[in-house]
């Protein structure tokens, strides 16, 4: 009898664009302070992508070579890429075929992912399904946003917030128990009308009307989606470690989305894990949305053990949430 298939993270990946939009650079656009920007949201500089006519498969691409190169494998080898996003290059085609083109993934298949901040909990939780199917080897999700495409520069109640980031893992089959063990995921329409860009889809396109009236923008209802983020990413959280048997004890690692300090504290209070177990890099990239999780994972990758339990945390527009529970697979080198 074969042993049952998992889905192990066995590689990650990460691009961080080199500018950096820092507080102060923020207090000379809008009408804020580093200090309301740090105690209200933990942020400190996020990274921009710039330049023209760059999109998020720019940072998605060197994001995966990276993970080949770390894992000695050819993008020929990639079976599946999922690319999790709400800032595609193009409406259509997909961003994971044009990142595809640009890393020589020639026999993947491809497609994007839209939910948002919890874009990437979706996307490792399909790409799971896809490799215990066991009809795939090697499955690549990767999170990347270029949140500043979409920014009001002139809106401090969300200019402050948002950077631009990728961030990518590769799964492979596992049949030692290791890897992804179970996700919760979670989503609620009602949640539309507080976080949201309102033109350019199929309902409104693009018009001279909608450009004028900054309705390319993000637009968020930031105490209301705060209130919804705190309560449903900590339960959400909590309701995996129930499931699982498991107390804030046994837990190696949170890793949340970073989209406020506050919320993240809230969730790490209600696991009953202490701040050392938490990673937390909101200060300098900010919320990269589908790239956050990703991107902790690639900046703690030496510090993570076989055998660690993770959990993986998130809440978005949509609404979206959910959490993950990882067993990780390797010790890094
Ligand atoms: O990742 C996707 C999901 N998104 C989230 O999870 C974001 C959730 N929301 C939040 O993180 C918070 O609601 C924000 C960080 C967006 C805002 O923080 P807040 O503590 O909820 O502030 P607020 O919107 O209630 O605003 C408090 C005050 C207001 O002024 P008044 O009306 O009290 O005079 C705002 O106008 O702070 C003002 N304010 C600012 N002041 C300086 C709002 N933004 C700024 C700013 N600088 N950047």
């Amino acid at each position: 009898m074969t042993n049952k298939i998992s889905a192990a993270i066995t590689a990650i990946g990460a691009y961080v664009p080199e500018y950096r939009l820092t507080n102060a650079e923020l207090e000379t656009m809008v009408d804020t302070s580093d200090e309301w920007i740090k105690t209200r949201t933990g942020v400190e500089e996020r990274r921009i992508l710039k330049g023209e006519n760059r999109g998020v498969s720019e940072m998605g691409a060197p994001a995966i070579l990276e993970l080949c190169k770390k894992r000695g494998i050819d993008p020929e080898e990639i079976d599946c890429i999922i690319c999790c996003t709400v800032t595609p290059d193009m409406t259509f085609p997909a961003t994971a075929n044009i990142i595809s083109r640009k890393i020589g993934a020639v026999n993947a298949f491809g497609f994007d992912l839209s939910a948002a901040c919890s874009g990437f909990l979706y996307g490792v939780t399909t790409g799971s399904a896809l490799i215990e199917s066991g009809r795939y080897k090697k499955v690549v999700v990767v999170g990347t946003d270029k949140m500043s495409g979409i920014v009001d520069y002139s809106d401090r109640t969300t200019c402050v917030l948002f950077g631009d980031a990728a961030g990518a893992i590769l799964l492979e089959p596992n049949e030692e128990g290791y890897g992804i063990q179970e996700s919760i995921l979670k989503s609620d329409g009602e949640g539309a009308e507080y976080l949201k860009m309102v033109a350019g889809g199929s309902a409104k396109p693009a018009s001279i009307e909608t450009v004028l009236a900054k309705e390319h923008y993000i637009y968020q209802e930031g105490p209301t989606v705060f209130k919804f983020a705190v309560k449903r990413m900590a339960d959400v959280a909590f309701e995996l470690l129930e499931r699982n048997q498991l107390t804030g004890d046994d837990i190696a690692w949170l890793v949340p989305h970073q989209a406020n300090k506050r919320i993240i504290d809230a969730t790490a209070n209600r696991m009953g894990l202490s701040t050392d177990k938490v990673m937390i890099n909101i200060q300098r990239y900010g919320n990269t949305t589908s790239a956050t999780i990703p991107l902790c994972l690639w900046e703690w990758e030496k510090k993570l053990k076989k055998g660690d339990l993770i959990v993986l945390a998130a809440f978005g527009g949509g609404f979206t949430w959910g959490a993950t529970l990882v067993k990780w697979a390797y010790d890094s080198i």
